[in-house]
């Protein structure tokens, strides 16, 4: 089949190649030259395990091609998908849908015979319903039908999720095009991937509520942590003793800084209002919203606090920046709010990302020191924190962290080692609710 991409970011350029790798034609097309020139030279915008070597071979086979060029591979194409971003409207939270609606507008224009435009970025509700009427009212003439096909990829992993999916969403009104979707998506059928047929409008849902859903499962073990921390409980073990339950599950269950990232909290405000407009407030999803905006700031202050109260005059070293690891992506990272919580309260911080320098660069605070690498972001710091678990932070050696900083304080907002391990090395060591809270700050305490 012959699939036009519009839109190269995270989505739109896994997607894309993952169905070049399934044998179809696809071509790829975004706005940003520099963005499309990088990709033809066989540059990889973003880092995402395994998307350049799945790019190169798909490209070098003729069936992956890059372009800024809408108006031809459309006219061409036997489905246009739309997996351009909905980012958070500034001054309302609600999805800002700008960039899809130019899309379809470019994409209406182009149309040349029967089309399917399957809206594959997060969109609200009725969403598709808008798509299709201003194609109609530009192209009367035009032969097409509009889809929804929610994509779940996460990033970090998102060759396998793409490939391997817990389900495919399918909203569509119309046969001939829900036929399409399934030769767009037959090797998955072939390896039985669930898939979910449905209408537009409950595809259109179903990812919102997914989201919502995963965002309330990590607010709730977050709370719980700090409960964890005020009665002398573990949260690790109360999320296993929780997961266990097939009934809950295990994932989702991490205690931790508070969730960041490109989807949870841009589509958690969305479907608040969403809810709201349609007079049935979603008051759970309200609620996890404004609990885990506070958290990411109150991190920044039980750093604060770990280091005696002021942070004035001292140095803080940052390990892990991007909202999780094995991604370069720094929307809405925890790490923003913390960094911003230390400078604000007269820290110098030192920073370390191993995939995100470049885009942290652009999106925290002026003022950060960026090192290149873990041991010399914390030479001479006051404490150190993890902030994102990528896998060289769990393995650190801690006997040369401890010899480069100036005091040998730990704050793990991860949780990613073990507390005993750590005081035995002389560190005082702090965690996110497992009970091994130090006492007093900036003291030694014995194993737990
Ligand atoms: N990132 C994820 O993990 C993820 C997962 C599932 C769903 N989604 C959803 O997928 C959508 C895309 O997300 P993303 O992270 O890939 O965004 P992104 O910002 O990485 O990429 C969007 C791309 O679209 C391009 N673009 C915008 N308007 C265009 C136009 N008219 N023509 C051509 N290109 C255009 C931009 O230049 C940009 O390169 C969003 O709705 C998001 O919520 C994202």
């Amino acid at each position: 089949m012959k699939i036009v991409m519009v839109g190269a970011g995270y989505v739109g350029l896994v997607s894309g190649a993952c169905f070049a790798d399934f044998g179809h034609e696809v071509v790829c097309i975004d706005k940003q030259e520099s963005k499309i020139a990088a990709l033809k030279r066989g540059e990889i915008p973003i880092f995402e395990p395994g998307l350049s070597e799945l790019v190169r071979s798909n490209a070098a086979a003729g069936r992956l091609s890059f372009t800024t060029d809408l108006v031809g591979p459309v006219s061409k194409a036997d489905a246009v998908f739309i997996a351009v971003g909905t980012p958070s409207r500034r001054g309302d939270g609600f999805a800002d849908l700008s960039y899809v609606y130019a899309a379809t507008r470019e994409i209406a224009q182009a149309l040349s015979r029967y089309t399917v435009i399957v809206t594959k970025s997060t969109v609200p509700v009725g969403t598709g319903d808008e798509v299709e009427r201003i194609i109609r009212e530009l192209r009367p003439d035009a032969e097409f039908a509009v889809v929804s096909n929610p994509e779940f990829l996460r990033e970090g992993a998102a060759i396998e999720d793409f490939k391997r999916p817990d389900r495919i969403v399918i909203g569509a009104e119309d046969e001939r095009a829900r036929q399409m979707m399934a030769e767009v998506y037959r090797p998955l059928y072939l390896n039985s991937a669930p898939i979910l047929n449905t209408s537009r409008r409950t595809a259109e849902l179903t990812k919102y509520a997914a989201n919502a859903f995963l965002a309330t499962k990590i607010t709730f073990i977050n709370e719980m942590a700090d409960l964890c921390e005020q009665v002398g409980a573990n949260v690790q073990d109360v999320a296993r003793g929780m997961g266990l339950d097939n009934r809950i599950g295990s994932k989702f269950l991490h205690a931790g800084p508070g969730y960041g990232g490109s989807c949870f909290p841009k589509d958690t405000l969305a479907l608040i209002k969403t809810a709201q407009d349609y007079g049935t407030p979603a008051r759970i999803v309200e609620t996890v919203a404004a609990v885990n905006d506070q958290r990411k700031r109150a991190m920044g202050r039980k750093v604060i606090a770990a280091c005696g109260g002021a942070v004035r005059g001292k140095t803080i070293a940052v390990l892990g920046l991007t909202f999780k690891p094995n991604t370069d992506d720094m929307r809405d990272a925890p790490s923003i709010a913390i960094v911003t919580a230390l400078q604000d309260a007269g820290a110098t911080v030192r920073a370390f990302d191993p995939e995100g320098m470049e885009q942290a660069k652009a999106t925290l605070p002026a003022g950060v020191v960026y090192c290149s690498d873990a041991y010399e972001c914390v030479t001479g710091a006051d404490a150190a924190v993890i902030v994102t678990e990528w896998n060289i932070f769990r393995a650190l050696d801690l006997d040369r962290v401890k010899e480069t900083m100036a005091a040998p304080l730990l704050i793990d907002l991860r949780n990613v080692y073990r507390p005993d391990q750590v005081r035995a090395k002389g560190f005082t060591y702090l965690d996110v609710g497992r009970g091994t809270q130090a006492p007093e700050a900036g003291t030694k305490t014995a194993a737990a």
